[in-house]
């Protein structure tokens, strides 16, 4: 059963009347949150004299991620964080950007780092992200917070994950006892999410089902899903009869896909076919506008807590 938001009644999912589906504002939850999390910084910085830094390392010239990443430095800056980009050039070496991340680490006025995703072909990832202190970990993707987050005492959960969570919440959607499919096994957000809404407690409790490429007759078990997760970073790929009628359907996807009718050349396009979508679902976030702009804003949550805890620990 699914709680509808404006008439605090019980929508059934199989007798539901035809509607289309409430587009979800993830840029005005995120907002919300931003809000929380400056009031939070503007407090810090007054009783401290010094406002929390978060560095974001960008390395080479992935256009999606220069976007993403200008996102994060603006939000930062918004919201009273000493905010700072480290651009590395495409062909920097291995050694240095370790060298980068172990000289942020040292830094007492960075309190949170981020390396942006995906690094270029001569980079081992895992090696990176691991050399980063889980202390300053606020993408929440070191072994240590992926570790913990298992062990079911969280220290930085991904930003993605959370976003997704706290989306769910705001729109008042039941997890306790609720089917959710997630369809993607990547380490940003399809596994850490399926832990996440798994664990025990309020805004989790559910029933998780995680579909991969590995998965037989994907439709057959979208169409359990109380709530369809799309994370699989292929555009379109679940359409409107993949999905139960009633569902809640959140598109974690974002593929640019060719349109010479667009000025730029390209459109941005989610996980799931929309237009037939809306048709199906209860509720569903928008590409662009829906689950982006939480990532930005709970990497600020993240990163607001590691100051604190930070100064809690000095
Ligand atoms: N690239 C796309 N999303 C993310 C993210 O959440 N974190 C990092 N580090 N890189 C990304």
């Amino acid at each position: 059963m699914l709680r509808s938001k404006s008439e605090n009644c019980c929508i059934s999912y199989a007798r539901r009347p035809e509607i289309t589906a409430r587009i979800i504002d993830g840029k005005a939850i995120a907002e919300k949150v931003r809000a929380e999390v400056a009031i939070g910084v503007s407090k810090f910085s007054a009783e401290h004299g010094f406002p929390p830094g978060l560095t974001v390392v960008l390395v080479g010239d992935d256009a999606p991620s220069a976007v993403y990443v200008r996102g994060k430095e603006k939000a930062s800056t918004e919201a009273g964080f000493k905010g700072q980009v480290i651009h590395l050039v495409d062909s920097t070496p291995e050694a240095e950007v370790l060298a980068t991340v172990q000289r942020l680490n040292a830094d007492d006025t960075v309190h949170g780092i981020l390396v942006q995703l995906p690094l270029p072909g001569h980079i081992d990832s895992d090696l990176i992200t691991s050399a980063i202190s889980p202390a300053k970990d606020v993408d929440g993707l070191h072994p240590v917070s992926l570790g913990m987050l298992l062990a079911g005492s969280p220290g930085f959960i991904p930003a993605t994950p959370l976003g997704i969570q706290r989306i769910l919440v705001e729109e008042g959607v039941e997890l306790s006892g609720a089917h959710v499919v997630i369809c993607g096994r990547g380490s940003l957000v399809g596994r850490p999410l399926s832990v996440l809404l798994s664990q025990r407690g309020s805004g989790a409790n559910a029933t998780v089902t995680l579909c991969h490429t590995g998965t037989r007759d994907l439709a057959e078990i979208t169409r359990q899903g109380d709530v369809l997760v799309a994370a699989m970073g292929k555009a379109e790929a679940i359409t409107g009869d993949m999905i139960k009628p009633g569902a809640v359907v959140i598109d974690a996807g974002t593929s640019r896909v060719d349109d010479p009718t667009r000025k730029r050349g390209y459109r941005l396009s989610g996980d799931v076919a929309f237009a037939e979508a809306v048709e199906v679902a209860s509720a569903i976030t928008p590409v662009p506008g829906g689950v982006g702009p939480l990532t930005i804003a709970m990497l600020l949550q993240n990163s607001l807590k590691a100051a604190i805890r930070a100064l809690e620990a000095a």
